[in-house]
């Protein structure tokens, strides 16, 4: 081959890899953030990435277009390996058209899409765009619906990560909220599906972009994004971390990693972790990390809905889903917020093989009008059908509440729980005893000379013979009731005795999960 010929593919390699040139670079670097390019070199491994698509690019000819170079179409896409195992990306360039999607950049994240789709891979999609490319009108539209299908279509066979690292707006949100995992970077992103501008126009609300749709807006008001990422660099090292918990596919189990965390060590400091006075919360994000591997706990939603938590961990390097009521925040009460971020978190889990465990400390759900009619019911049926759904090995351990319809709900045995613990702080009863004695003694109260005394001797007698586990243990709804030290080697051999757990579904098209 000539020289002339490698000269001309490297220089036309040269020219792409050049982004839209020095200025619009160093715009960038400026607000803080890196090039598409850059972000693909910190979130793989070093030198595995592979570019497909180098040389697409629009065929636009209208509005000047055809004047237009745009190097990758504002796109950089290709496969690599995180952890040694294969992803496949798409990165989207801001310096090239304010990496706005037009047909080409749209055609290049489908086909890279159909490839993880093929090849049962995880997609990681990083997004910094100016939205729809306005001089190629409907083609846009079109390429974003075409990714919004497949999007749907990979939704539980393969996990989806966006990260969102520059602007997002308009129908283009609705990719990253149809995928498993949004992760925002502070100060440099957001999204919103109408701007400052027309919100203003609109409802006449002033409001600034970080306020209508940065990082802390979504990951604590909204709910949209699962993760903040204090910078770019953060960013993709939290996505890395990520995807160390989750298969490659539904059809894999997820990864075990190597545990130097002893699985039969027993924590004496959890047997009084769960104060005397039941009406005092502690902290159950401090007993998931004296149970599960040493630092392997992963919160996800961490700022959405804190009276229930939910994240990955390790036992014994096995990958688990825990769910758990925090005690420490509106009393671990379950309300519209939580009971959504909980259903999609087990659905997640149960799609890509990841067992769940649940640490079950609940008063009921929450009473009031702005819940009622905010449709606690439909929502709170979210989590119910989420946890009947689940197949996956389901574990729980009731660390003191369980009352009324939320036993049912969180993993009880009744809907299939298949390793159901308690300790002996559990109170598992219809309702907390000051309630169930109001009404169960409504007409003694009423005429009692002491009304204050007959109540307290009533609370104290139904607590004593309600509010324990031992009721449900005779039922056989509790397995067994265990000292709280315990909780960490008894959770590891229930694992691995439901290792091999297969329960299928009845067959249908889908369910019909309450919306
Ligand atoms: C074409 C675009 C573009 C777009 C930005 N650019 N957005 N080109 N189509 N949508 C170009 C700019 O012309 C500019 O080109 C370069 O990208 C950088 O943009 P700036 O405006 O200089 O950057 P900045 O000041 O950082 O502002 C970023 C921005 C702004 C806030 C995102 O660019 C903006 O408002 N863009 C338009 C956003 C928008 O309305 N998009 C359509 C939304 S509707 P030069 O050559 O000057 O460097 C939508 C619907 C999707 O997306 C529907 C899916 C169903």
């Amino acid at each position: 081959m000539g020289d002339d010929r490698l000269s001309d593919l490297r220089r036309r390699k040269d020219r792409i890899r050049a982004l839209g040139g020095p200025e619009r670079i160093q715009r960038q670097h400026d607000q803080g953030k890196l090039t598409a390019r850059e972000r693909l070199d910190h979130l793989l491994d070093p030198g595995s990435f592979v570019e497909l698509d180098a040389f697409v690019t629009h065929q636009a000819r209208q509005f000047g277009m055809e004047r237009v170079e745009a190097p990758a179409d504002g796109v950089v896409t290709g496969y690599g390996t995180i952890a040694g195992r294969t992803v496949y990306v798409f990165s989207q360039d801001f310096t090239v058209l304010g990496g706005s999607l037009g047909s080409s950049h749209a055609g290049k994240i489908c086909k890279v899409m159909d490839l993880a789709m093929r090849t049962g891979a995880p997609m990681i999609g990083l997004n910094d765009s100016g939205g729809a490319r306005i001089q190629e009108g409907v083609d846009s539209l079109g390429g974003y619906a075409e990714i919004f299908y497949r999007n749907t279509m990979a939704s539980g066979v393969i996990p989806q990560i966006s990260a969102i690292m520059g602007p997002c707006a308009g129908g283009a949100v609705y990719s990253p909220a149809i995928t498993d995992f949004t992760i925002m970077v502070r100060g440099t992103s957001y999204m919103f599906v109408t701007g400052p501008q027309v919100v203003r126009t609109v409802t006449r609300e002033e409001v600034g972009f970080e306020e209508l749709g940065g990082a802390e807006v979504h990951a604590g008001a909204s709910g949209v994004a699962h993760f903040v990422a204090e910078d770019d660099m953060d960013c993709l090292q939290q996505i890395r971390r990520l995807l160390s918990y989750v298969p490659q596919n539904n059809l894999e189990d997820p990864p075990r990693a190597p545990s130097t965390d002893d699985p039969a060590r027993m924590d004496d400091a959890l047997n009084g972790i769960v104060p005397g006075d039941p009406i005092k919360p502690y902290d159950m994000s401090e007993v998931i990390r004296r149970v599960v591997d040493t630092d392997s706990f992963f919160e996800v939603h961490a700022r959405f809905a804190q009276n229930l938590i939910t994240g990955f961990a390790r036992l014994d390097g096995r990958a688990v889903g825990v769910v758990a009521q925090q005690p420490g925040v509106l009393a671990g009460v379950l309300d519209i917020a939580s009971s959504t971020k909980g259903a999609r978190f087990i659905r997640f889990c149960d799609a890509f093989n990841i067992p769940l465990v649940t640490f079950v400390d609940v008063p009921g759900f929450l009473p009031g009008v702005g819940q009622e009619h905010g449709g606690i019911i439909r929502h709170g049926a979210k989590l119910l059908f989420a946890y009947c759904e689940a197949t996956v090995p389901k574990i729980a351990v009731v660390t003191r509440k369980a009352y009324g319809g939320a036993y049912d709900v969180m993993s009880s045995k009744h809907i299939r729980g298949d390793i159901n613990l308690a300790w002996p702080t559990a109170e598992i009863a219809v309702m907390g005893p000051e309630g169930a004695i109001e009404i169960i003694y409504r007409k003694e109260l009423a005429e009692a000379k002491d009304a204050a005394a007959l109540r307290a001797r009533l609370v104290a007698d139904y607590r004593a013979q309600f509010s324990n586990p031992y009721i449900a243990a005779t039922r056989g709804y509790i397995d067994d009731v265990i000292e709280p030290r315990e909780t960490r080697p008894r959770l590891i051999s229930a694992l691995a005795a439901l290792e091999s757990k297969r329960q299928s579904l009845p067959r249908k098209k889908h369910g019909n999960i309450p919306l």
